[in-house]
């Protein structure tokens, strides 16, 4: 979908549809829903009159015009009582608004905004409502052959300013549309099937990030890995007939000797569990094991196209973890890049091995921070459900700005403890760690391992398990690939680059 800004009134666009969002307690009418009213003859103040229309949340009502605007309907959106307004709402009305539209086979949509609905959040405003409808409307249709010229999809997202907003809309709308891109490039990588979306296939996409200025991109190989001892991951792609590869993105937004923010996503294009076989059910969805390093390939690419004055990096080691004659059994012990060794006694916790390699390798551009995002344990969903990041990690000021990035993106984070008594439970009895300690506590105690090969620098890790994936539709996260991580990272990185 094309969305552009354009200078004028909703009450003069020639279209399918204008939307007009209103709020539950509006009272008198102003501004351009006033305007519409009038021309329409009452039609607005009938609506809601009558009891037809009372804006509440997600609330639509279309109606046609009859030619008394340009417009041939106005769609009327709910948002709910202007005191509760947040942009969580405005995501969720413009998604739910469009989506309506679509299904109605409406192809064009114009509308605007009051920029002090939201008082003295006029760019958050604006950022919400674009994120809402553009991430709404994704759909992922590359496999659609039957019936590919039904499919319904919106051509064009007209929002119309005043003179005098023009500017600020317009440069807000065209930061928005750099994330909404790189949120819906991570949901690609995701969607795609492992066939489709191999360790070498990643490193192509990482490549195609790094036509952009200032950015460039490097992959090690399987024999470079050997070379090196990135064992743990080389461990866990011995199964596989794909080669791994061990990606890294670097974006020079920032002063030349200045220490990177670093990135590292779990780039499992596939996670059968290996030896340690997971159940059939649902195994198809373990394709989506690679959503943190698509995350992070999402959050350089949007750091570069908006220019993000920081250094940043991107480690994705990327892997297949399938069982077979070559592949990790359970009670091996390798010897990872940092060279502290692991007892593996499930080769299905293979995520913290391969992260166990990267975050060592990540002190080689001494860092000023890490982040790591993976799909890592099942038991975080039993622990915070389906929505919720969970946020372990060694310093509390990195842990804060996440925080409050999550509360901005509505991405959000909840922190697990990381005591001294989980550390326990990962030591090895002939090896210094292992990689599962059984059910009790899985999140943390994945936490903890990884713990013990992170370098020294401010570390956070954040579990995207619950999230990444959904299993049914949510206003402007339709279900399957969610991208989760994206806009978080983006938001964390604007504001590190701001202080
Ligand atoms: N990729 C999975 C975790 C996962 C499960 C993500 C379900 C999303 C949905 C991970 O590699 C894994 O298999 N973890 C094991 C660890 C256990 C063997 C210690 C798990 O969670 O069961
Ligand atoms: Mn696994
Ligand atoms: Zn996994």
């Amino acid at each position: 979908m094309k969305v552009f800004v354009k200078k004028g009134s909703l009450v003069d666009v020639k279209n399918q549809a204008i939307i007009l969002a209103l709020c539950e307690d509006t009272g008198k009418l102003s501004g351009v829903a006033l305007d519409i009213d009038k021309k329409t003859g009452g039609l607005i103040s009938e609506l809601i009159g009558n009891g037809d229309f009372e804006g509440k949340p997600s609330q639509i009502s279309v109606v046609y015009t009859r030619a008394s605007l340009p417009a041939k309907r106005i769609a009327l959106v709910g948002l709910g009582k202007q005191n509760e307004l947040n942009p969580e709402k405005l995501r969720a009305t413009y998604a739910s608004a469009l989506r309506h539209l679509r299904g109605m086979n409406i192809s064009e949509a114009a509308t605007s905004f009051s920029l002090n609905l939201l008082p003295g959040q006029s760019r958050q405003m604006v950022q919400a409502a674009v994120e809402g409808a553009v991430l709404g409307l994704y759909q992922y249709t590359p496999y659609k052959t039957v019936g590919r010229d039904e499919l319904k999809d919106m051509a064009e997202l007209k929002i119309m300013a005043d003179a005098k907003d023009f500017d600020l809309i317009e440069d807000e709308v065209k930061k928005t549309l750099i994330i909404t891109d790189a949120v819906c490039f991570a949901r690609d990588l995701v969607s795609a099937p492992s066939n489709a979306m191999t360790p070498s296939i990643m490193a192509q996409k990482a490549k195609e990030i790094a036509r952009r200025k200032k950015v460039t991109c490097k992959v090690f190989d399987k024999a470079k890995m050997k070379k090196i001892g990135m064992n743990a991951l080389l461990a866990v792609a011995s199964g596989s007939n794909e080669e791994p590869k061990f990606i890294m993105l670097e974006y020079a937004g920032g002063r030349k000797n200045a220490a990177p923010v670093v990135l590292v996503g779990k780039g499992l294009t596939f996670d059968s569990g290996g030896i340690s076989i997971k159940p059939s059910e649902k195994m198809d969805e373990m394709k989506s094991d690679m959503s943190g390093g698509a995350a992070v390939m999402g959050a350089i690419r949007a750091a570069a196209d908006l220019q993000i004055p920081l250094n940043i990096v991107a480690l994705i080691p990327a892997t297949e973890n399938l069982p077979s004659g070559t592949a990790l059994k359970p009670g091996d012990i390798i010897k990872s890049y940092s060279g502290k060794t692991i007892e593996v006694l499930n080769t299905d916790a293979e995520g913290r091995l391969i992260l166990a390699d990267a975050l060592a390798y990540a002190s080689v551009y001494k860092p000023e921070a890490v982040i790591d995002l993976a799909t890592l344990t099942g038991a975080c969903i039993i622990a915070l459900g389906d929505d919720v990041i969970g946020m372990m990690g060694t310093d509390d000021q990195l842990k804060k700005a996440i925080e409050e990035s999550a509360r901005n993106t509505e991405e959000l984070v909840w922190e697990l403890p990381l005591w001294e008594i989980y550390h326990e439970l990962i030591k090895s009895d002939i090896a210094d760690y292992k990689n599962a300690a059984g059910r009790p506590a899985g999140t943390i105690t994945a936490a903890a391992f990884l713990s013990k090969f992170v370098g020294d620098y401010p570390w956070v890790h954040l579990d995207i398990a619950g999230p990444a994936w959904t299993t049914k539709d949510k206003p402007y996260i339709p279900k399957g690939a969610s991208g989760v991580g994206v806009r978080l990272l983006v938001d964390f990185l604007r504001h590190r680059a701001q202080n």
